[in-house]
């Protein structure tokens, strides 16, 4: 240091209140979160994805004419965009599928005119945009993987069932023709829809905060998200336990990983350090969705990590633990878990890029300095 002061650093934002925010709350005391007042469990029971979209915009539930309009309004936007399209498919096909999300939401800003503006109903035009093209863009990438064609979206059909739909057709084995399957999926899209301050909606907030665009705002968000140790968790989570694939043997991996001081995804919270809000609504639909397609093995592997972890640390697991198998027994490929989560999350970003446009102040922390004390310029020939 080149004081004689000590500052306080607070490594990792750990524990600093940085605003104030009315879309939702978090207590890790009580292990609840609720949007907008509503504790999450009793949306996932009760609400339809877009109901609680329309929610974290609005700050009230809609009623039957509102959310009418809503779907209205938000399905109008599913069109399929030639210019999009092209550009998805010129992408490798080895990329990971969040630099596709990431690139198509950046591609989408070029065709805005508006750049920066505060207004809601711009917003909200982005919002709505957003939800319908993105679904769109994470199903054209996996069929175009596969080789397989786009298949059209469907206007008169939920999120998650448009959704579903456009990933695994509409035959006798899609999840998107069982309505069991297809709610099950909706309740997932509803737990991962918004959480505070997590590191991807304050990367969006600290970008909005410059009074640059909502794209930026998202693109930053994605980029963010994509980070094994916020959204990315959920892949992780999958491809430890089909690595591990026997569950008799997760245990010993927990261990193992243990001894080496290696992370194991899906475990641990910044916030709650005694569970995750949102794990028993998501644990159900995962246990749900075993039964209906033969994924005892799955709930094993489940069950054994986390009692082997709850042993040896005390650590409990986070949505991402129960939200990995439960993609999978869908059908979905791993590397488009954190996908499904944007286009959840897109309900949260949005929320929070109104509420810090409508109180605005540029985010600029300041930083301890460790490094040399100030010195001379030596010329480059006497170096
Ligand atoms: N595996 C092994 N050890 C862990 C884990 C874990 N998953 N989580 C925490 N610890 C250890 C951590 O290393 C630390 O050990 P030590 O005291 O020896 O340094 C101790 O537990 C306390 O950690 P912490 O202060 O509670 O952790 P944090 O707040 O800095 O980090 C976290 C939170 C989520 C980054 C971390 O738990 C983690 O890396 N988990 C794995 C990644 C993951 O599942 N992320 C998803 C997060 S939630 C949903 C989402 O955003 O998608």
């Amino acid at each position: 240091m080149s004081d004689n002061t000590t500052p306080e650093v607070r490594k990792g934002l750990y524990g600093v209140i940085a605003d104030y925010t009315a879309v939702s709350k978090v207590m890790p005391e009580t292990n609840s979160l609720t949007y907008r007042g509503y504790a999450v469990q009793d949306l996932v029971a009760e609400c339809s994805f877009e109901e609680v979209f329309y929610l974290l915009w609005n700050g009230e539930l809609p009623n039957e004419e509102q959310l009418a309009e809503f779907n209205r309004r938000g399905r109008s936007y599913r069109k399929l965009d030639a210019g999009l399209i092209a550009l998805i498919h010129s992408l490798p096909l080895d990329c990971h599928p969040m630099d596709v999300m990431r690139t198509a939401v950046s591609y989408m800003g070029t065709k805005d005119p508006e750049h920066f503006t505060p207004d809601v109903d711009h917003i909200t035009h982005v919002g709505h945009n957003l939800l319908a093209q993105l679904p769109m863009v994470l199903a054209m990438d996996i069929r175009r993987r596969q080789g397989l064609d786009i298949i059209a979206p469907d206007p008169d059909k939920s999120v998650a069932h448009n959704l579903l739909s456009m990933v695994f057709g509409n035959g006798p084995d899609s999840p998107a023709s069982h309505p069991d399957d297809v709610r099950d999926f909706e309740k997932s899209l509803i737990l991962y829809a918004e959480h505070s301050f997590n590191a991807s909606t304050f990367t969006g907030r600290v970008i909005t905060s410059t009074r640059s665009d909502v794209y930026s705002a998202i693109t930053g968000a994605i980029g963010a998200l994509k980070g094994p140790l916020h959204g990315g968790a959920n892949e992780f989570v999958m491809h430890t336990m089909l690595e591990i694939d026997d569950p008799e043997k997760a245990a010993d991996w927990v261990n193992n990983a243990l001894d080496n001081k290696d992370l194991i995804m899906g475990f641990g919270h910044r916030v709650y350090k005694r569970g995750d809000s949102r794990v028993p609504s998501m644990e159900a639909s995962f246990r749900d969705l075993a039964e209906r397609h033969d994924g005892a093995k799955w709930v094993a592997m489940y069950e054994n990590m986390r009692d082997a972890m709850d042993a040896r640390t005390g650590i409990k697991p986070n949505l991402d633990f129960p939200a990995g198998p439960a993609y999978h027994l869908l059908g979905f490929p791993v590397d488009f878990f954190t996908p499904l989560f944007v286009v959840a999350r897109i309900a949260g970003w949005t929320a929070h890029i109104v509420e810090q446009y409508s109180d605005n102040s540029l985010i600029r922390p300041l930083s301890a300095y460790n490094g040399p004390e100030q010195r001379r310029v030596t010329p480059l020939a006497a170096r």
